[in-house]
């Protein structure tokens, strides 16, 4: 398969106070596209360190990202704004839903910036829509909505632009178990449908049940890499 991710001797520095604080470590790390990964390790183990330089928000301090054929720190920031806009989706622990907008207009949104049509448009909202599962909540605004339905909102305007790669922070850290279940069962689907490359941080048992590989992080650093036999889905071993 071909790898999409490529992480070779990165560090992270933090500058605090008078010094730095050291958030990643000799991080080397390769992705394969159609993946189903996930970073864990205890709290400020650099698990959103890592997810955002992968999603080009952040740049390391020595060290490349490679992200789809490309340098994280050689981007200017129209590019890596290009990056975010057509390859790379995150989702949040918070869901960042627009109030005063409805569900299909903060999916909509997403496409915005990009240059289609409306009747394409439509199209990628309401299929996005039906994914999740949300079709009949469309015209609801944020705040009528459960959690879990925010969730899978936020999900719907992810992958909406039909990204290579999905960053999911936390993605059920305020969803219940049920709606936790749900999430990573939409997700499993466009990973498996889309071949959607997932890389999720967590600390969730019920997330990790569904990950195909677990690479663990510990005082930034990378403590052990394994691949797992899922117990869902279809990919097992790579
Ligand atoms: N902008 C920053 N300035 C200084 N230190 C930072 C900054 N961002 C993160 N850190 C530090 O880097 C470490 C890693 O943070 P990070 O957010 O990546 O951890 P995490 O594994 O995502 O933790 P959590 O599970 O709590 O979300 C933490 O000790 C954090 O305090
Ligand atoms: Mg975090």
């Amino acid at each position: 398969m071909e790898e999409i991710i490529s992480i070779k001797n990165v560090v992270k520095r933090f500058p605090v106070g008078d010094g730095f604080f050291t958030a990643l470590q000799d991080i080397n790390l390769e992705f394969k596209k159609g993946e189903f990964a996930g970073l864990v390790g205890p709290s400020g183990s650099g698990k959103t360190t890592l997810l955002n330089i992968i999603g080009s928000l952040d740049t390391p301090t020595e060290g490349e990202a490679i992200v789809i054929g490309k340098d994280i720190s050689k981007l200017s920031h129209q590019q890596s704004a290009d990056l975010r806009n057509h390859n790379v989706g995150f989702i949040f622990q918070e869901y960042h839903l627009l109030p005063v907008y409805t569900v299909y207009e903060n999916v909509e949104f997403a496409l915005l910036l990009q240059n289609i049509g409306a009747a394409e448009r439509k199209k990628a909202v309401m299929e996005a829509l039906d994914w999740v599962g949300l079709t009949h909540k469309k015209d609801s605004k944020p705040d009528k909505l459960s959690g879990g339905e925010s969730q899978r909102v936020a999900v719907a305007r992810a992958i909406v632009k039909r990204p290579a790669i999905l960053l999911a922070d936390e993605p059920s850290a305020n969803l219940d178990a049920e709606n936790a279940h749900n999430i990573m069962k939409v997700m499993k689907k466009l990973n498996e449908e889309l071949d959607t490359t997932f890389i999720f941080s967590t600390h969730d048992e019920k997330v990790m049940q569904y990950l195909d590989r677990i690479v663990h992080l510990k005082d930034g650093r990378i403590e052990k890499d394994e691949m797992m036999k899922a117990k869902y889905g279809v990919h097992g071993a790579h």
